[in-house]
């Protein structure tokens, strides 16, 4: 239906998350441009409580990696951009994380790279380490804390800064089909 915006949209569209990557490194100029794209990001108050580093250390990735279940693939990519926000600066230190986030992947794709968004610490990736109460999740067990706080020390970040993504870089031709829920189904004009 909205085939005439190809030319203007369809970059946006056809951006997926790729976790397989190829050997080929990544200049660190197009690193540099990725963050300095990702530091302009909206954020309230214009507070900007963002602190990025850039890996490309093999050896730093494989720690990453282990970081949890749904992070391990970070081993074979060609670098990543880790987003930390001060939570101590702003109560929507989270949010504007995930902006800065986002505007990562679209520069990166911009540049010809791949990537994926891995989930910061927010405790729900290792199902074995939560508690339940009642049904439902509590608050991150310590070992989970203890994991984050381990992270941070890892790459030298003071602790009030939080860990809002991992994003694994690299250069790919994977093209994955993935489901995705129609404009149909989710656009509401007016009223839900
Ligand atoms: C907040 C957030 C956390 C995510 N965490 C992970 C993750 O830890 N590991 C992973 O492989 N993908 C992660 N993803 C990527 C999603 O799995 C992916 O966006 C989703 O499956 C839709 O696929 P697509 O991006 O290719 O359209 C995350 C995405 C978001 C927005």
């Amino acid at each position: 239906m909205l085939d005439k915006y190809k030319d203007v949209t369809g970059f946006l569209k056809e951006i997926r998350s790729i976790r397989k990557f190829n050997s080929i490194p990544v200049d660190q100029e197009i690193l540099e441009d990725i963050v300095d794209c990702a530091r302009l990001a909206p954020n309230a108050k214009n507070i900007q409580p963002w602190e990025f580093i850039a890996i490309t250390n093999k050896d730093k990735l494989k720690k990453l990696a282990n970081f949890h279940k749904s992070a391990n693939f970070l081993e074979g990519a060609s670098a990543a951009i880790v987003v930390f926000c001060d939570k101590e600066a702003t109560e929507y230190f989270l949010e504007d994380g995930c902006a800065a986030t986002q505007t990562i992947l679209i520069a990166a794709n911009l540049h010809g790279l791949k990537s994926c968004w891995i989930a910061g610490a927010k405790g729900l990736y290792q199902e074995e380490d939560i508690a339940w109460c009642e049904g439902v999740p509590c608050k991150p067990m310590p070992k989970y804390v203890e994991d984050a706080e381990n992270l941070n020390k890892t790459l030298n970040v003071p602790l009030n800064y939080a860990l809002i993504s991992m994003v694994a870089l690299g250069y790919s031709d994977e093209k994955p089909e993935v489901k995705k829920r129609s404009l149909e189904d989710v656009i509401h004009w007016q009223e839900f």
